[in-house]
């Protein structure tokens, strides 16, 4: 018999490499060789191993899970050059006149200029010593910002080491985004869940950031453009345009398209150009930015009070159109939410045809005083989800219709009600053929239990023929009943089997949140999985002991709570456990003897990427010593940045100091 523990360490460090190698290929090489499915099936193998075997989990992996565990708060951090802001203004008047001041105080020079996106995101800065990451923060005030490492770790695209010759040390600035795709992707789920959505991607991004919990942001498509530095130790940049490439260089990733210009005229056809193409960025844009490009000139222009006299950034107003709204219908989710949808007339806005606009709920459609027939303005919030802002009343000839919520689901005319403090209202028959089509499509989804090939179009067709009745009948499920559907081919068939398969070996988290279990999001199923171990003891747990589960929380355990004495769920769970699927993860098996860290006494000083009690857990989950001073018996000294006086005695004592790279290496060995 093969370790299995054996196995996994081979695996993983397998794994690793190949999408380290993979990552390099997509973000520095821009030639990746593979497919997006191929690599999130890779990523999803490393982050499956990891979570059955934590403790072979290396806190250098791609996941980058750093530490695993929920921050108790982000911890402040100084930025070793402040990190500024600048004017922003909406008029192409007011960029003319920033450039002929540019001329009046540079008199016969020449003034070149960059113009470069403004990315509408969150403002980071990340800090890299001799080309290792060390930690990343957001502004805050300019001066002080929140350590955000662990969910910077998150990112694909951020390298923890920078390739070639990096400088000693160099503090980058730039701007965490959500793509578009994926915030349209969340906000979908969030409403599912009856959660507010968020306004742009902005927010989202922001919120991503926030969470303590790194798992969180790492189910979240966050990227990072970098468009400028604090500040830098052994290398010089003369000119603002070089700073581009000479980050590419580095891997890190750098604004996409920028423009050089020399006159009023040419930054305004700048920015013209910009406008243009900025709707095909994977991120959010929501203007300009110019600066200029010489470092001397910059220098000889100096500040203002509050922002630097090189710089401006202009704002693009949003694109709004007006179309008719022809009906309000009503779409039922998962949780049985009725969410309104705008039927419209086509209009192009941003760039694509839009037809349909979510309205969210009741309370926004008479928020905003919308009624069927109007002649409504969209926008794009966030460039991407249609929103209908405002209503033309003038426009009105007495034929509009207001808009009332159904009493009744329209699929299946149960009666709807009103959460208590929630804006959503919900059909509460857990028969309704929409929410269980819902429930089914949930459940297979690539975020789930991921059954490749059972999507929308095939949900609806099982659940019409009552193949489907819950997500248990899909183990059910055989050749012969597949055989009886309209167009669906024999290879297809056996992949789709093999794909149900194959779900049931899946990480007990995956099919907590499969179940569809009201406000348990990927965070609180990890969680519970992490807690419990298996379904059996959640569902013999009380509602109060689940609320005392970090993630977890009062309304999420109650609900939890509510769904297992469920008789139904109950049933549900053992047809599941009667189908082969894991509902019990083992504990991960400790070997302490076998651990570098076995028998070891450490001292940690000085300030590192994590919170020094998570790194003392790190020691002592692998059977370290943490103590607090440092003596002759001490094994280790872990020695961050600005180490003081227990790193001058780990010295004078001869007792061995690393750094955190060094002891990043140790934990992954
Ligand atoms: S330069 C002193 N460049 O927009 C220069 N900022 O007020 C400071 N932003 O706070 C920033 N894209 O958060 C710069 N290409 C870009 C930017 C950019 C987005 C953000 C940044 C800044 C704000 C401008």
């Amino acid at each position: 018999m093969p370790d299995p523990e054996q196995a996994a360490r081979a695996r993983l460090a397998e794994l690793q490499k190949e999408i380290e190698a993979h990552n390099r290929r997509y973000h520095e090489e821009a030639a990746p060789t593979i497919g997006d499915r191929e690599y999130d099936a890779l990523y999803r193998e490393l982050s499956d191993l990891e979570q059955q075997f934590p403790q072979l989990a290396s806190p250098d992996s791609p996941t980058r899970r750093v530490g695993g565990a929920p921050l108790k708060a982000f911890a402040p951090v100084t930025h070793r050059l402040p990190m500024l802001s600048l004017d922003n203004t909406y008029s192409e008047a007011e960029v003319a006149d920033f450039y002929r001041r540019l001329q009046r105080l540079l008199p016969d020079e020449k003034i070149p200029v960059v113009i470069e996106p403004k990315v509408d995101g969150v403002a980071v800065s990340v800090l890299y010593e001799k080309g290792r990451l060390r930690y990343a923060a957001t502004r805050g005030d300019g001066t002080t910002g929140d350590d955000i490492t662990q969910n910077m770790r998150t990112i694909r695209s951020l390298p923890a080491q920078l390739k070639g010759n990096a400088p000693a040390l160099l503090e980058v600035r730039g701007e965490v985004y959500l793509d578009k795709k994926g915030f349209a992707a969340l906000n979908t789920a969030r409403t599912e869940a009856g959660l507010p959505p968020f306004a742009n991607p902005r927010n989202a991004a922001a919120g991503s950031l926030k969470q303590l919990d790194p798992t969180i942001a790492a189910q979240r498509p966050l990227g990072v453009v970098f468009y400028g530095t604090g500040l830098i130790a052994g290398a010089e940049l003369q000119l603002h345009s070089a700073l581009f490439p000479f980050l590419q260089q580095l891997g890190l990733t750098a604004t996409e398209r920028w423009w050089m210009a020399e006159s009023v005229e040419e930054t305004l056809q700048a920015i013209h150009e910009l406008d243009k193409v900025r709707h095909d960025f994977a991120y959010q844009t929501d203007g300009a930015v110019v600066k200029v490009d010489t470092l001397v000139q910059r220098e000889a222009l100096g500040f203002t009070a509050k922002s630097p006299r090189w710089a401006i950034a202009y704002k693009y107003e949003a694109e709004r159109v007006e179309t008719r709204l022809l009906d309000i219908s009503i779409q039922v989710g998962r949780t049985g939410v009725l969410t309104p949808v705008a039927n419209l007339e086509p209009v192009t806005v941003s760039g694509s045809r839009v037809a349909r606009a979510t309205l969210h709920n009741e309370e926004e459609v008479q928020r905003k005083g919308i009624r069927i027939g109007d002649v409504v303005v969209i926008e794009k919030a966030g460039e991407v989800i249609p929103a209908v802002v405002s209503v033309r009343t003038d426009l009105r000839n007495g034929s509009e219709r207001e808009f009332r919520m159904p009493a009744t689901c329209p699929e299946c005319g149960s009666a709807v009600q009103k959460d208590e403090g929630q804006v959503a209202i919900r059909c509460v028959n857990a028969q309704c053929p929409a929410q269980l089509r819902r429930r089914l499509e949930h459940f297979a989804s690539r975020g789930a239990m991921d059954i490749e090939g059972l999507g929308e179009v095939l949900v609806a067709q099982l659940v019409v023929r009552g193949l489907l009745h819950d997500v248990s009948d899909i183990y059910a499920l055989n050749a012969e009943k597949l055989g009886t559907l309209e167009r669906v081919g024999e290879k297809s068939i056996t992949n789709l089997l093999e794909a149900i398969e194959r779900s049931k070996t899946r990480p007990l988290w995956r099919l907590l949140f499969g179940l569809g279990i009201l406000h348990v999001g990927v965070s609180a199923a990890r969680a519970l999985a992490d807690h419990y171990r298996s379904t059996d003891a959640i569902m013999a747990s009380s509602a109060e002991e689940l609320q005392h589960i970090p993630d977890v929380g009062e309304v999420v355990g109650n609900s939890i709570h509510g769904f297992f004495q469920e008789p139904v769920n109950r049933k549900l769970i053992g047809r599941l456990a009667a189908a082969g699927l894991r509902l019990v993860e083992e504990a991960p098996p400790v070997d302490p003897d076998a651990s570098p860290f076995a028998k070891t006494t450490w001292v940690i000083t000085g300030t590192l990427s994590q919170p020094r009690e998570e790194i003392a857990e790190l020691i002592i989950g692998r059977g370290g010593k943490v103590v607090g001073s440092v003596s002759k018996k001490t094994s280790y000294v872990l020695a961050g940045e600005e180490a003081g006086s227990k790193l001058e005695k780990a010295k004078k004592l001869g007792v061995r100091v690393i750094d955190e790279a060094a002891f990043r290496e140790l934990l992954a060995s």
